[in-house]
């Protein structure tokens, strides 16, 4: 007898329709599956036959072969064992032999157990799209898949539970998405409130938020970097319903979403060690998969000892930070992550680490300052729009027992910066300042004639390139938003350029 099932590939973040046809005919025992099957799902071959052993059902005694349609589409990962078993079983007369407007995606393990497997959130929504009405995933990414509504999810734990459903016997209860409970994470302890003085630091932190810049802190060890970054997420924007899915999908095709927590409601903050390969950070194998700068995608990407990272390993971030999205081109087909974030670095200013103290004294050579800054390329730190010294803050202020100013105050001027470059935005795939193109420079960057004229001086008093040039007009223009100004403001201006002395200062 013929069947068909449908089920679904996953490659990249792109969900792909997989038929899987079976027959079952008299002839010599055989169980052969054809359609460009790599070596996982010759595998699933054994792991059918001990599903169907499990049901006590006996192994058909002739020939079953199946086909994965399309057979010029290559396809990996065990996603479809489920499909492979339903469709022997609708072929063996078990089930009926159309199953209405479903989809199986799942993996076995050994008696008729079923395995989680990565993407159900990709192929949940393409199923939407597809016109499906139920699909059948593994229990343990069932709450994932039910994100998506207007579909049926049912959770199954072995082809048991799939059978008994199927036949009528007992059903499956729909699977229901979970409401969004807060991760507790160290985003839900950590606040600004706890980081004393370094006014200017936190007013960068807090521009850098504003208008979505990339930051570089550059200071001593212990003044505070680290202790900074940390805190950006608690100051950025709540994602929106499209950015949560967006990141949500990332993780679901990374097989890195919480279990008991499907939707990624927080903007990720990852902060990779600096040992991390290029695949790593950028992605990357065989079966590409996403690295930790699509992980931070709608989030923070922070570079804690920036010169630590292998060299080569931060130039292949320069594309991706300026495309927006990650390109791996494999024989098998190219995939494509998004990769939008805010790039945070910190880094000490030399090898002693106190190059520029007001306190303690460099013992550093003018070579050796240079050869440690050397080690970050000028085009990469040209990706940063605020450059920002943390100088170590007084004892005074550390013994105060009076707090900064919380993440929730800042947090509010942050979210109605945000609003403004909404509205400054609409129409146009720009969503805040630091993704506006250089052409369009003029068109958004309103500046009144006295903010003219400082940016004139200053550009000619420290002999600007054109990029720190356009760098400065778009943090001013994250300024002007925080402050409220309709247009770019003298004052925005003198706050901007405050963020830019790295390059007069340590490189000559
Ligand atoms: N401004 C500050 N307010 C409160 N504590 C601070 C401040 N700066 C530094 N510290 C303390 O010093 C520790 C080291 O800071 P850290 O962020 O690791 O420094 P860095 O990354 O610059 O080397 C922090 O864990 C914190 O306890
Ligand atoms: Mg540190
Ligand atoms: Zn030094």
């Amino acid at each position: 007898m013929f069947a068909i099932t449908n089920s679904m590939g996953l490659f990249g973040m792109n969900a792909f329709p997989v038929t899987v046809e079976a027959e079952v005919s008299r002839g010599h025992q055989q169980f052969d599956i054809s359609g460009l099957p790599d070596a996982g799902i010759k595998e699933s071959r054994d792991r059918v036959r001990s599903a169907v052993s499990s049901v006590h059902i006996p192994f058909p005694k002739g020939r079953v072969l199946m086909n994965l349609a399309p057979a010029d589409v290559k396809k990996s990962g065990s996603s479809f064992d489920i499909a492979i078993f339903a469709a022997l079983m609708q072929a063996m007369g078990v089930l009926p032999d159309r199953l209405p407007e479903s989809i199986f995606v799942g993996e076995l393990g050994l008696n008729g157990m079923v395995h989680g497997i990565h993407g159900v959130l990709t192929m949940t929504m393409l199923a939407k799209k597809n016109g499906i009405r139920s699909v059948f995933v593994p229990a343990e990414n069932a709450a994932e898949a039910a994100v998506i509504d207007g579909v049926d999810v049912y959770g199954i734990s072995n082809v048991g539970e799939l059978l008994d459903h199927l036949l009528g016997h007992q059903t499956l209860p729909k699977a229901e998405c979970p409401a969004p409970v807060p991760i507790v994470s160290a985003d839900n302890i950590l606040d600004l409130s706890d980081v004393r003085g370094q006014k200017k630091a936190r007013a960068g932190l807090e521009i850098a938020a504003a208008g979505g810049h990339n930051i570089l802190l550059v200071g001593a060890p212990g003044s505070g970097k680290s202790m900074l970054a940390n805190r950006l997420p608690t100051i950025l924007p709540e994602m929106s319903r499209e950015e949560i899915l967006e990141t949500t999908n990332i993780y679901s095709v990374a097989g890195q979403l919480p279990k008991d927590h499907p939707l990624i409601t927080q903007r990720p903050f990852r902060s990779p060690h600096h040992t991390v390969s290029a695949a790593g950070l950028v992605g990357g194998g065989s079966i590409p998969a996403p690295g930790e700068i699509s992980l931070a995608h709608n989030g923070v990407l922070f570079l804690d000892e920036l010169p630590e990272f292998d060299r080569s390993t931060l130039e292949i971030l320069r594309q991706p930070l300026e495309n927006r999205e990650v390109t791996i081109s494999r024989a098998a087909g190219t995939a494509v992550y998004p990769c939008s974030i805010m790039l945070v670095a910190a880094m000490n200013p030399c090898p002693c680490g106190y190059y520029g103290s007001p306190k303690n004294k460099c013992i550093c050579s003018p070579k050796q300052v240079a050869a440690y800054m050397g080690k970050i390329s000028g085009p990469l730190l040209d990706r940063f729009d605020l450059h920002v010294d943390v100088d170590p803050v007084a004892y005074e202020a550390l013994a105060s027992k009076e707090k900064g100013e919380s993440s929730a105050q800042i947090r509010e001027r942050i979210a109605a910066a945000r609003e403004r470059q909404k509205k400054r935005f609409q129409g146009t795939s720009i969503y805040c300042n630091a993704m506006i193109p250089d052409h369009l420079l003029s068109e958004y960057c309103e500046i009144d004639e006295a903010a003219a004229f400082l940016l004139k001086a200053v550009h000619e008093r420290y002999g600007m390139s054109a990029r720190t040039y356009s760098r400065i007009q778009k943090v001013a223009l994250s300024c002007a938003d925080l402050h409220g100004h309709d247009h770019i403001e003298r004052s925005d201006i003198a706050q901007a350029t405050q963020f830019r002395g790295f390059e007069s200062k340590y490189l000559h």
